[in-house]
């Protein structure tokens, strides 16, 4: 089994995939960190663009699981010269035992897992962010004890991470609003599926409107990675959708603030709001080792 998107995954698997992750986080705070599960299996990082919390999550993930892990570059790989990817993925896949991919394009992860004969994890792409979406939804649950019905608002650029909170919900029951400036929707696919699942996505331009009703305030980077070329129009375009003191200002007491990270000060959230009593980042950061480590298991062990 691959998770190349969120949609690879049913609502049962994803509840079971928190519940277990939950169980670890558990555990790990009690001070339990070797553990032995994946003795003997190893699990391939190739990095096609940068990476703080998918690389260390994994990595630390792995470690602690008791298996083996070999964190590699694009650039440093024959890839980077041109050898193809169906001979990579057969490679691989006689080394490894799963291999997770970060590329520019979703179709790289794609044509990578036709030809693996190992599970493919898709560490972000242009279209989605998957291995996020577990994270956030488990911190979600966290926070607000259940996932249906919870008031999701995204703020700022409709992107891979939005694209697969926006499966995320539609999986779990939740309700999301994105709100972003004309031509910063989420990808269309995306959101006809969502709406084949039942879930409307509603997209709308004043973040005020839809911050009063939120439980969850989110946003992410306006300036994606491989989007720097259009660095200045976005700045303008997204100027407004800004998780300010202003916006927080409106939204109920105990809305929780989210974002991926890495966070732009200044850009999509101010530094105010990234540290005040509702903020939930970095705790979602540290999630995504506990939800990686239970959809390892899923993978390579069950
Ligand atoms: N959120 C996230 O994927 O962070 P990195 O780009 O640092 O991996
Ligand atoms: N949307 C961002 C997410 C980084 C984790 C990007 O693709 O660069």
């Amino acid at each position: 089994m691959n998770l190349i998107s969120i949609f690879d995954l049913s609502h049962a698997e994803i509840e079971a995939i928190i519940e277990k992750a939950e169980e670890l986080k558990k555990e790990r705070r009690e001070g339990v960190r070797a553990r032995n599960d994946l003795e003997g299996k190893t699990l391939a990082l190739i990095f096609e663009k940068p990476s703080t919390r998918t690389r260390l999550s994994f990595e630390v993930a792995m470690r602690e699981l008791g298996g083996d892990v070999i964190s590699l570059n694009w650039h440093e790989l024959q890839l980077g010269r041109g050898e193809g990817i169906r001979e990579t993925a057969k490679v691989f896949s006689a080394y490894v035992d799963a291999v997770m991919i970060r590329a520019y394009l979703h179709s790289t992860i794609e044509e990578f897992a036709k030809y693996a004969s190992t599970p493919v994890i898709n560490g972000l792409s242009d279209l989605e962010h998957p291995c996020q979406t577990l994270a956030d939804l488990m911190t979600i649950k966290e926070h607000k004890k259940k996932l249906a019905g919870v008031k999701v608002a995204w703020v700022g650029d409709g992107n891979n991470v939005c694209n697969s909170l926006i499966g995320g919900a539609a999986m779990t029951g939740m309700d999301i609003c994105v709100v972003c400036p004309k031509g910063y929707e989420p990808a269309k696919v995306i959101v006809e599926k969502a709406k084949e699942m039942g879930c409307e996505v509603v997209i709308r331009n004043n973040a005020e409107e839809v911050a009063a009703d939120a439980d969850v305030l989110y946003t992410d980077v306006w300036v994606s990675m491989g989007e720097e070329e259009e660095r200045e129009k976005r700045k303008r375009d997204l100027k407004n959708y800004q998780l300010s003191e202003n916006l927080v200002q409106v939204a109920k007491e105990d809305v929780i603030i989210m974002h991926c990270m890495p966070v732009h000060i200044g850009e999509e959230i101010t530094e105010h709001v990234m540290n005040s009593a509702n903020s939930v980042i970095f705790e979602q950061a540290e999630n995504r080792l506990h939800a990686q480590k239970a959809l390892l298991l899923k993978l390579l062990k069950y």
